[in-house]
């Protein structure tokens, strides 16, 4: 059984209760919906894994209230601390050296000697995590290789069963997962673009390398990159000018011609709104074009700036080869 708990001050108190006592709860954030649990619980944190069907190797976020509760994990830099005050509480997250005497878990890191930390912001969540007074490590609440939540409704989807309660916030505001900048180097690397554009990140940080998508063979860097995630059951085909009557249709923008099914990111091609509708399109597409025997989603071109980056990059992992 999952209980789905409403966003008022009993719900939160519960779900910090629930939390508190090694249970997993997904949460609403800004960017998505996590898959949260104590991430000083060695016991709880590999449930999370269990939950999501993850591989073992790929590590977690720790989730904090405040800049200062985070910096308690992990060794800020000048730079990281900058940043913080910039897009703290926001859609940032900050690999920096693990302290330590941080109690979260090695399962949480996977073993790494580095910590990625985000205050994600959203008014619950923030009250959540403040009331649970630990860090929270949260993955996104899908299973493993399927398309992010971005509401209750899609976390019940994937997770049923699986976990203890969803907290009810809402939609997600941002729509795609935060930003992973590893700061943990000599130099600023951007792992995974996200809801902090990079523009606005090299306005406080200068200039930030582009993490090189792993080779196959080599240790992730950041484990997430798997090349196929967020896949649908039905192919995604990108840059389509034009959709064939059996595709059903992701448009940005003036939609092209031909498809019957259409979801609409943003009729005035605004990234914004589109990145906040992404996941929701690709699901609601994906449902409908198989119950309507389409044989797979086609996709219009979205400009490669700003929220761009991440929405493209989503769409590229949804239409990755899939082994
Ligand atoms: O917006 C978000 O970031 C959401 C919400 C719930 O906060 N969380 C999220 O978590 O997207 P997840 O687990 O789906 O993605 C976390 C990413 C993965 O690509 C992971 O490999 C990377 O962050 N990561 C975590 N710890 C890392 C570390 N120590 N070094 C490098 N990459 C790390
Ligand atoms: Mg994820």
């Amino acid at each position: 059984m999952t209980e789905i708990l409403q966003a008022n001050s009993d719900g939160i108190g519960q779900a910090a209760e629930l939390l508190r006592a090694g249970s997993l709860v997904a949460f609403g954030t800004e960017t998505v919906y996590g898959l949260g649990g104590d991430a000083t619980d060695a016991a709880a944190v590999a449930s999370i894994f269990a939950a999501k069907g993850r591989p073992r190797f790929n590590p977690l976020i720790s989730h904090y209230p405040a800049a200062a509760a985070a910096f308690e994990d992990v060794v800020p830099s000048g730079i990281a601390r900058r940043l913080a005050e910039a897009f703290w509480p926001g859609p940032l997250t900050l690999v920096l050296p693990r302290k330590a005497g941080s109690h979260v878990s090695q399962i949480a890191a996977a073993g790494l000697d580095t910590l990625a930390v985000r205050v994600p912001a959203q008014r619950d969540a923030l009250r959540l995590l403040a009331a649970v007074n630990r860090p929270v490590a949260a993955p996104s609440a899908n299973r493993s290789g399927q398309v992010s939540p971005t509401t209750a409704a899609h976390v019940l989807a994937g997770l049923r069963g699986r976990i203890a309660a969803v907290l009810d916030s809402g939609p997600c505001a941002v729509g795609v997962e935060s930003t992973v900048l590893d700061l943990s180097g000599a130099r600023p690397v951007l792992l995974r673009p996200g809801g902090a554009t990079a523009e606005a990140i090299e306005a406080i940080a200068g200039p930030v390398e582009i993490g090189a998508p792993p080779a196959a063979t080599d240790v992730l860097r950041s484990p997430g990159q798997l090349a196929s995630h967020y896949a649908p059951s039905l192919p995604v085909r990108m840059d389509a000018r034009g959709a064939a009557p059996d595709e059903a249709l992701l448009a940005f923008g003036q939609p092209c011609q031909g498809a019957d099914l259409v979801y609409q990111l943003s009729e005035t091609a605004d990234l914004v709104e589109a990145a906040a509708r992404l996941f929701d399109g690709l699901r609601w597409l994906d449902a409908k074009g198989t119950r309507h025997g389409a044989r797979g989603i086609a996709v219009m071109p979205v400009p490669e700036r700003g929220l761009g980056r991440a929405i493209n990059d989503r769409l590229r992992r949804a239409a990755a080869p899939r082994d």
